[in-house]
């Protein structure tokens, strides 16, 4: 659930018409609902009630100081990947200790940043790893707690860009390393293995996958404690699905995915973490956009609007369904026709759908991309120098910009010329 609807013909985030912001901000520009977020928060702290728990926001769905500050004051965790989302969580307010660092390519300076900050812990990947932070923290006179990201070779059963458990990706070390992997970072001064991490893949769409990693999560639990390691803490990572196309079935909700976390490791008395970031943010968040013109190709029109793949790229990448609703709410019975839906870059991969049924918006209508809290802003870009998106937060009646548009001259301005190269004169 969401807190973006028509209200009197015209599309609110919560109590604010988009068309407001839109006129105050111009577009495109994203929309976060403060609601929304706490909702999505409160249903998995509630599908957790009961087992000691950490919900730590997996920052790179959307880490906007804004939204990750709504977060943090709920008791929110973070997940973070890389020395700038450290930066950012910390910032925002999270505490130190609620903040797990994973990521397949950590280098000494993020682990140092983390040992200085006290993180709860790391999550590694493999041997090199292992070695590099152990070195790290004994330089730094620390111990590192520690998780193996355990590969299980499990199907996610999603795009098979954002999979991430089977045997033949990037991610994790295999399972079946686990057992000697523990007693080589025993021996180490460094480091203390505390728990067990797992996350097979983003955007899950049923729960069999999550069922099969984490059982087997829960008999490496006890295969590990019988020799005599104190397995503490199972992160089980993030992935939950949302649901993208109003005509597909829904995917789980977060009580039966807790369901599954009860039944699987449940009863082995571990704290238990998880990594949500797409479910927390994704529809939080819409996509404001105008039609600039509209366009009749060869087969069908086109929509050209203001707002393109570098502003929110799921659909380029991933072939990523999105809906895409008008401002305006059209009338009972109004005429729908399929157009192709495109932005202003110039590729032709600058699509956004094609053939999709819509009223007929014409240049000056604005539209809003759903699903649009994760995974959007933070994967823009300023491809074909189109400054970033700016993003916009609602709580109630009020909304606030919590990230501007960059001016064409800051955006300049962020290059310097070599000194050999005079400056051109105005
Ligand atoms: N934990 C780890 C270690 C992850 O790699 C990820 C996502 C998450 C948690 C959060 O997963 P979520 O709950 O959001 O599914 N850009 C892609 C998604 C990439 C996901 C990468 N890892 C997209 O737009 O679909």
């Amino acid at each position: 659930m969401d807190h973006f609807t028509y209200r009197g013909g015209r599309l609110h985030a919560e109590d604010v018409p988009l068309e407001e912001i839109a006129r105050a901000v111009g577009t495109p520009a994203y929309v976060y609902s403060t609601a929304t977020l706490e909702r999505h928060y409160r249903v998995f702290a509630e599908a957790l009630a009961g087992l000691p728990h950490l919900i730590a926001y997996a920052l790179k769905a959307n880490s906007n100081q804004a939204v990750i500050a709504t977060l943090a004051r709920l008791g929110a965790g973070a997940d973070v990947v890389s020395g700038g989302e450290l930066a950012r969580a910390l910032a925002a307010g999270v505490a130190p200790q609620k903040i797990v660092f994973s990521g397949v390519g950590k280098t000494a300076e993020e682990m140092r940043a983390g040992l200085a900050a006290g993180i709860r812990h790391f999550n590694v990947e493999s041997v090199p790893e292992l070695e590099a932070l152990d070195g790290v923290a004994q330089a730094m006179g620390r111990v590192a707690k520690i998780c193996f990201r355990v590969n299980p070779d499990v199907d996610a059963e999603t795009h098979e860009k954002i999979a991430t458990g089977k045997a033949e990706t990037k991610f994790g070390v295999p399972i079946g390393d686990a057992p000697a992997l523990y007693a080589r970072a025993a021996a180490m001064a460094g480091v203390e293995p505390v728990g067990i991490d797992v996350h097979i893949g983003s955007q899950l769409t049923g729960l069999h996958p999550f069922e099969s990693a984490f059982a087997k999560v829960a008999a490496l639990t006890a295969s590990l404690r019988a020799a005599g390691h104190a397995i503490s803490r199972l992160d089980l990572g993030g992935g939950l699905g949302i649901p993208y196309r109003a005509s597909n079935a829904a995917p789980p909700l977060p009580f039966d995915y807790g369901a599954v976390i009860r039944r699987t490791v449940g009863h082995l008395g571990c704290e238990i973490e998880i990594e949500p970031g797409r479910l927390i943010a994704g529809n939080a968040g819409v996509l404001l956009a105008s039609v600039i013109y509209r366009k009749r190709g060869a087969d069908r029109d086109f929509v050209i609007l203001d707002a393109a793949m570098n502003d929110l790229v799921r659909p380029a990448m991933y072939d990523a369904w999105h809906e895409i609703v008008p401002l305006q709410e059209p009338a009972p019975g109004a005429a729908i026709a399929p157009a192709d839906v495109v932005g202003p870059v110039c590729e032709t991969g600058d699509i956004f759908a094609k053939a999709r049924d819509l009223p007929p918006l014409g240049a000056g209508d604005r539209v809003a991309f759903r699903s649009a809290g994760a995974y959007g802003a933070v994967m823009a870009s300023e491809y074909n120098s189109r400054p970033l998106v700016p993003e916009v937060m609602v709580s109630g009646g009020e909304f606030a910009v919590i990230r501007a548009r960059p001016t064409l001259e800051e955006m300049i301005g962020r290059d310097t010329l070599p000194p050999w190269i005079e400056p051109a004169r105005a």
